[in-house]
């Protein structure tokens, strides 16, 4: 029998972000993802002149415009700048292309003409939606939201779609239903990351809210970033964004919405339960494993990857929007 190595989520970061005292040294800097084997889709970012590679993310990103865009006042700014949109776009999870943050390019390979997403279970009115039905279905807006990952490292993205809770209204969820879950897209054939993808891992991604979380303020699906539809990197053409969880909550290309009656099984609580918990709030209290979550490495400005050291705060500076979801 083969034994798979399954990369874990952490050692993207351990492998791939340098020490900050690199930061203050762009030629070790460079130098040192050179070696570590990364950065390669960012080093011809930093020249003068526009790589082919520049041009294939511009492009992976030119996507039609969202309008009119309403933006939500309530959701307007918070105390950092958003994080350049190159940046945001070439320094991705998406386990289903690779195991490295550079899987912007390998995730074109995401066929999202003619997407449905089905919502059934435990509602009263089950629907297929495509893009289109979504759009015009839903109250569309822009919402500007801090963005943690569990690995350590934060952004700030302005992300366009409309609440959960919308969609909750719209399918009428039994009494029955407890929890939802969130089924991205699968393809062995298309989705076709590192060797460790071939049967080890419990595909497809899957995640899950207790019906409450979805129905907060802030539970978003998101369709569009930075003004236009959504890349393929950042989960086309709908993904989950819940801002006071990790980031590994918020699904990419969902296919499924399923309302259930008992907590689902989720992708990485699958592999590796001790580490990464269903509810996944962000918590600088309470370190993971391997390192401390006080702290985080906050990604903003372009053109090259670096970051500022920021305190992390309790959900992720959203306490006033759902601490009581969690008060016993
Ligand atoms: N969704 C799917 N289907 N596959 C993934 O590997 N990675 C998660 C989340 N959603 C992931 C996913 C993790 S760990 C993070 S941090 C975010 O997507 C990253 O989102 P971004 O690349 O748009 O910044």
């Amino acid at each position: 029998m083969t034994l798979i190595r399954i990369p874990k989520i952490w050692e993207s970061l351990e492998n791939e972000i340098t020490p900050e005292t690199h930061y203050y040294n762009r030629r070790q800097f460079l130098k040192t993802l050179v070696n570590a084997g990364i950065g390669a889709s960012l080093i011809p970012l930093v020249g003068c002149q526009k790589s082919s590679a520049q041009n294939a993310l511009e492009n992976s990103l030119n996507l039609p415009k969202i309008s009119p865009l309403r933006k939500n006042p309530a959701f307007s700014k918070v105390d950092r700048p958003i994080t350049d949109e190159n940046l945001a776009g070439s320094y991705n999870n998406f386990y289903e292309y690779g195991g490295t943050k550079k899987i912007w390019l390998k995730a074109q390979k995401l066929p999202t003409e003619n997407w449905k997403v089905e919502v059934t279970g435990l509602v009263k009115n089950p629907r297929t939606y495509d893009l289109d039905d979504l759009k015009k279905t839903f109250p569309i807006e822009e919402r500007i939201y801090r963005f943690r990952c569990v690995e350590a490292w934060s952004m700030v993205l302005p992300w366009i779609g409309f609440p959960m809770k919308s969609l909750i209204e719209a399918v009428e969820p039994t009494s029955a239903a407890k929890f939802v879950r969130f089924t991205s897209f699968y393809d062995s054939e298309v989705t076709q990351g590192p060797s460790f993808h071939l049967g080890a891992l419990p595909w497809p991604y899957t995640e899950g809210l207790r019906i409450e979380e979805m129905a907060n303020e802030l539970a978003f699906f998101a369709i569009g970033i930075y003004g236009r539809d959504l890349p393929k990197q950042h989960g086309a053409p709908i993904r989950m964004v819940t801002p006071w969880k990790y980031g590994f909550k918020g699904a990419k290309s969902i296919v499924k919405i399923e309302f259930v009656e008992t907590q689902p099984a989720t992708f990485w609580n699958t592999l590796v339960a001790n580490e990464y918990d269903f509810e996944a709030n962000v918590n600088p209290t309470k370190p993971h494993p391997r390192w401390s979550q006080a702290t985080e490495k906050f990604i903003s400005k372009g053109p090259g990857l670096s970051w500022d050291i920021k305190e992390t705060l309790p959900y992720n500076g959203y306490g006033e929007y759902v601490a009581s979801l969690y008060s016993t």
